[in-house]
């Protein structure tokens, strides 16, 4: 290409957006104020317990950390922590429905936006199709204890055996429709949920903590360190999803005051909880033994407590239905956003004027939902998660330091304490876990920003409301 060419391409890359105050959609695209700290709180939490903790937890013992799974938990534990602060800080001072992407709009510019914006959307759209397989197992496993035997053909995708997997097809679109009548409907639904999931995992830490033999624990680290790090990179999905709390700025009632409540003790809460299972589910019963699709219903089974083992079933099915309707109301809200800046076609950003909610996202992303979840792997699907998240997360910490010193006058209602420390170990911690997954989850992970790139240069730089300003 020579220079003609390539001169204007790379021109305006770091262009940013001016400061806004949180809410800052214009009237016929802005959301319904309506969340408070407690919602929020409930939004983060119907988010972040779900697959993590039920599935992945058994899978990272047996395979990866052993009994120090609980380490795992405390190290990436530590990089949401930093990454929630972070979040935290930038979600009350500037907000936006597009929260990091936002953020990185009027801090970073344009470019560092739509990389972040990019890698939300594979963090949200990947994460609820690899849930949504997740709920499938569960919903098969709990149904066959009652002799319901759901046929492979509808239950896994052409790559395992099966046709397509209907069933985890069906709940995205489940969840799109009870997204697509509003929010309040949704927020209420999601509060119903967590509290069944909080009652399982009460449940499960009561009866667990009868049983725990401490003989369990020994050896304490039969894959070393690395093992536990390699178990940290897995179990960081248990955590992702207090981010979501951020993308509900607009319709928070007082995000200033709000949105860092509802992050923050949102991730507590489930820290803690996470911590006690983690230790109680290798405590009960061999670590070797919880490879399986439902490791906590499954060693419940082990130790002779069947109706226990059900209920903690129900409750699994019900954390992951919450998980999917958060997260797909976060990815809604991001596309909402980006479409909104002229980076994608602006049909994203139309809002229906009954429910006041973008149904063309919501049903046009259900789709796509719906077909990765019927024909790809959980595997294939999960393991690009965390990368995303990873690599945004890092981000997002680095970006708190640089608009600190960019523009030291804002006002940050909340702002993160040991400063630049937090932020800087939240940057390591987040990289520190990329490097331990594997190469071909890099590779993906490339293929996906090569992508990104190519639809930022061919549309949304052009296309951009910057861009037409400037004109
Ligand atoms: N944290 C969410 C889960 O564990 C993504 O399912």
């Amino acid at each position: 290409m020579d220079k003609e060419v390539l001169e204007p391409m790379f021109e305006n890359l770091f262009r940013t957006k001016p400061f806004t105050p949180n809410g800052n959609g214009n009237g016929e695209h802005h959301l319904h104020a309506c969340l408070n700290a407690l919602e929020l709180t409930l939004l983060g939490m119907g988010a972040i317990i779900g697959a993590g903790i039920f599935v992945l937890t058994g899978v990272a013992a047996a395979t990866k950390a052993g009994p120090g799974i609980m380490i795992s938990y405390v190290m990436s534990g530590l990089a949401a922590l930093f990454a929630a602060l972070s979040y935290a800080e930038l979600s009350a001072s500037i907000g936006g429905c597009g929260s990091a992407y936002n953020y990185s709009y009027t801090g970073f510019g344009e470019i560092i936006a739509w990389i972040i914006g990019w890698d939300l959307i594979l963090e949200y759209m990947i994460g609820i199709s690899a849930v949504a397989i997740g709920w499938s197992g569960y919903v098969s496993d709990a149904l066959r204890s009652s002799n319901i035997t759901i046929p492979a053909s509808i239950l896994k995708s052409p790559y395992e055996g099966g046709i397509m997997n209907l069933i985890a097809a069906a709940i995205i679109l489940f969840i799109a429709f009870v997204l697509s009548i509003g929010v309040k409907h949704s927020s209420r639904f999601n509060a119903v949920i967590v509290l069944i999931k909080l009652s399982v995992i009460c449940a499960f830490i009561f009866i667990a903590a009868h049983h725990v033999q401490p003989h369990h624990w020994h050896p304490f680290l039969p894959f070393g360190w690395n093992g536990v790090m390699q178990g940290a990179a897995l179990v960081f999905f248990a955590y992702i999803g207090f981010d979501s709390v951020s993308t509900a700025a607009e319709e928070a009632k007082n995000p200033q005051r709000d949105l860092p409540i509802g992050i923050l003790a949102s991730l507590a809460i489930c820290t803690t909880l996470y911590l006690v299972v983690s230790a109680l589910l290798v405590g009960i019963v061999s670590y070797k033994s919880l490879n399986v699709s439902s490791p906590v219903a499954n060693a419940l089974l082990q130790i002779g407590e069947p109706l226990a083992a059900g209920f903690i079933a129900v409750g699994a099915i019900a954390g992951l239905t919450s998980v999917m309707l958060v997260m797909y109301y976060g990815l809604s809200r991001v596309f909402l956003a980006i479409s909104r800046d002229g980076l994608l076609p602006a049909f994203f950003a139309r809002l229906h004027p009954r429910t006041k909610t973008p149904v063309s996202i919501i049903f046009l992303c259900g789709i796509v939902m719906a077909l990765i979840a019927g024909f790809v792997p959980i595997k294939e699907a999960a393991e690009l998660v965390n990368i995303g998240t990873l690599a945004a997360f890092a981000l997002v910490c680095g970006g708190v330091i640089i608009i600190r010193f960019k523009h030291p006058d804002l006002h940050r209602p909340f702002k993160l304490p040991f400063f630049p420390l937090v932020p800087a170990l939240g940057v390591f911690f987040c990289v520190y876990l990329m490097l331990q997954l594997p190469l071909h989850t890099w590779l993906r992970f490339g293929i996906w920003m090569a992508v990104g790139f190519v639809i930022y240069f061919m549309y949304g730089k052009r296309n951009s409301v910057l861009e037409n300003k400037s004109d």
